[in-house]
């Protein structure tokens, strides 16, 4: 298909989005962007001193390929931090809306694609799963890459980046009124992949 299909994938930190976002554009050969790649990019930025609305409006590709660093528990902050600010979320929009509607069908994953950077995408995704489980799951990963972080220091990163997250007045995460809400505190992730991929499904036939 050489014609623009959106999927919009929100959802909290750790709720599986990134996973699902990953295998629905492989399944469907679809592009991907992480889009919680732009914000921790410039999160990182101002770690290190640049401000952070001219480290947006300035962001380049090279900048999002720093994948450790970028995936890190103090980039993951730093990125909620600097999301806050309504002129960082503009300087990224365009970039975001001309990726989704590129030739071929993209996945968008982050917390307010469906909402405010594609309101109009063909197929949209809330992926949840309560505080707990995203806490444990998120400190497995942190565990098995070497982080000596405990699960109750996690649990509390993941309550306050939700809370920033979705208090903030700009484009707080939120889902949005069509989209199909996908809990996956007790789904394995082939469960849940099974279940995206079924909705993507169903409105990629019918166009
Ligand atoms: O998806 P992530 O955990 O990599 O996102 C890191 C932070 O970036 C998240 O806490 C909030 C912010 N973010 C955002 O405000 N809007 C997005 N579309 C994606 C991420």
């Amino acid at each position: 298909m050489s014609e623009p299909f959106t999927v919009a994938i929100d959802g909290p930190a750790a709720s599986g989005k990134g996973t699902i976002s990953r295998a629905v554009a492989e399944r469907f050969g679809f592009a991907h962007l992480d889009t919680g790649l732009l914000y921790r990019a410039v999160g990182v930025k101002m770690l290190e001193g640049v401000d952070p609305v001219a480290a947006a409006r300035a962001l380049t590709r090279a900048d999002l390929e720093d994948g450790d660093w970028l995936r890190g528990a103090e980039a993951a902050q730093a990125a909620s931090k600097v999301a806050v600010l309504p002129a960082v979320r503009a300087a990224l929009v365009d970039f975001q809306r001309a990726f989704a509607r590129r030739a071929g069908g993209a996945v968008l994953d982050g917390r307010d694609i469906g909402t405010v950077i594609c309101p109009q995408a063909e197929v949209k995704l809330f992926v949840t799963a309560s505080a707990e489980v995203r806490a444990h799951r998120r400190y497995l990963e942190l565990r098995a890459k070497g982080s000596d972080a405990t699960e109750k220091e996690v649990l509390a990163d993941v309550i306050a980046r939700d809370e920033r997250d979705s208090e903030r007045a700009t484009a707080p995460l939120r889902a949005a009124g069509d989209a199909q809400r996908l809990d996956t505190s007790h789904l394995s992730i082939g469960e849940a992949v099974s279940e995206a991929v079924r909705a993507v499904e169903e409105r990629y036939k019918a166009i």
